[in-house]
């Protein structure tokens, strides 16, 4: 069952923290289980050295003249170069603009996309989290495409979108990985169709590039991906950064949202140069420590190797998907007879008791974290659980219902079969005691 991995992670001791103990409601303590890996991950070792080790050269950023501050610039600078390599961009017409998170770079980018007064059509998914979804509402006509039953994209809903609004798309903004199921979307043959059609495609990529290789593939090539968004703290370095990639023509024409200390090259009261991209979106001291550890994680995921990544989180994904199925009264959300193409994400709920009642039980009694509810993606939850719009209006009217949602499993790299065995028991355990626990 176990293949070839040992029962523990190979990459558990690079991580901080998997030994740390919390308290349970027995008095007891109990060593944490993170499977809220989706939401945020812990640090990697290196990625801490790394910022101890530069803290004694941090210094200003493009500002200075000092020799730190050439250190601390140059480091600043030539780390876009590593991005650009890691998600394989094409160097010439690509920029790394950095932000404090994807949502931070879906909103910048939706600044920037068409001039206010084209009529610019966007196309999301049923199946998107709020930031690649509110962002778009107030600028731009905003239709989404259909999901599957299984909740996973429908191509022929985007090919009929596409022809229907006859060149006006602008973007396609779709997510690299669902944070809800962890489906992966065939962002290639996305890509393909967009660009057949005039239009340019946004990947968010927070649940896929510390996941599975990304290749943003060659500008040449009808693949490509146009946009990419990712954020440093799911990748294992929470120093508060994120990463936008774009072509940089796009981000030269007109003014920047944010604007401030270096976006600019020439200021008179009258009269403003900006900079030429990235610099005209990075307002105010950029954060160095952010690309410091970004770098160091990018260096950490290339040891380890993206290919090894994704093939020991799909072991950790079929194993848990096969005990799950076999707890009675456990339901599992979307399709699982593909577990290819999914990152390991699991929704779920226990029935007859609440998933937040399921997650409080987790964490009091066994130290194991999982995230419930709607995981900023309310729409695409209440698709999954077949709740329909008028029944929406319910919990829109009475604010003290009880609202909907899932449990949801996520893992890292450094997540072990002995955790998930652990956290199967407990939920065996659950099941058997429902009576205690439902209310
Ligand atoms: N988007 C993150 C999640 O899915 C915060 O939990």
């Amino acid at each position: 069952m176990l293949g070839y991995w040992s029962y523990t992670s190979p990459y558990r001791n690079m991580i901080v923290g998997v030994d740390t103990k919390v308290p349970l409601s027995n008095g007891n303590s109990s060593t944490y289980i993170n499977f809220d890996n989706a939401a945020t991950t812990p640090p990697f070792v290196s990625v801490l050295k790394e910022i101890i080790d530069f803290s004694p050269w941090y210094s200003s950023i493009n500002r200075g003249k000092g020799y730190k501050s050439q250190i601390s610039s140059n480091l600043y600078e030539n780390s876009r170069k590593i991005v650009l390599n890691f998600v394989k961009a094409d160097e010439k017409y690509n920029t790394v603009i950095y932000v404090k998170n994807t949502t931070e770079g879906i909103n910048k980018l939706s600044y920037r996309l068409c001039d206010k007064n084209n009529e610019c059509v966007i196309l999301s998914t049923n199946m998107e989290h709020h930031s690649n979804d509110l962002p778009w509402r107030d600028k731009y006509k905003l239709d989404y495409i259909k999901l599957d039953k299984n909740g996973r994209l429908s191509m022929e809903d985007l090919e009929q979108k596409l022809i229907n609004y006859k060149g006006n798309v602008k973007l396609v903004t779709i997510s690299g990985a669902s944070n809800v199921t962890g489906f992966l979307n065939p962002i290639y043959d996305v890509a393909r169709l967009a660009h057949q059609y005039a239009a340019k495609i946004l990947v968010d990529g927070a649940q896929l590039v510390p996941h599975v290789p990304m290749d943003m593939k060659n500008q040449d090539s009808l693949e490509h991906i146009d946009f990419l968004v990712f954020s440093a703290h799911k990748m294992y370095a929470p120093f508060g950064i994120g990463v936008l990639i774009g072509p940089k023509e796009i981000f030269k024409k007109g003014e920047p949202h944010y604007k401030g200390g270096g976006t600019v090259d020439f200021v008179t009261h009258d009269y403003v140069i900006w900079n030429d991209p990235p610099n005209n979106e990075e307002a105010g001291t950029p954060n160095v420590m952010g690309v410091i550890a970004l770098v160091a994680a990018i260096n950490t995921l290339n040891q380890i190797g993206m290919n090894n990544i994704e093939s020991y989180e799909n072991a950790l994904l079929r194993y848990t998907v096969s005990a799950l199925k076999n707890i009675e009264d456990v339901e599992l959300y979307g399709d699982l007879d593909n577990l290819n193409n999914k990152v390991a994400i699991i929704p779920f709920n226990i029935k007859g008791i609440h998933h937040s009642k399921v997650a409080e039980i987790l964490s009091s009694k066994a130290g194991i974290a999982v995230r419930t509810g709607c995981f900023c993606a309310q729409p695409y939850v209440q698709e999954l659980l077949n709740i329909s719009k008028e029944e929406s209006l319910n919990f829109i009217k009475d604010s003290k219902q009880k609202r909907p949602g899932m449990i949801r499993a996520s893992f890292g790299l450094y997540n072990s079969f002995f955790e998930i065995d652990y956290f199967i028991n407990v939920l065996k355990h659950i099941v058997k005691n429902k009576n205690l626990y439902i209310n």
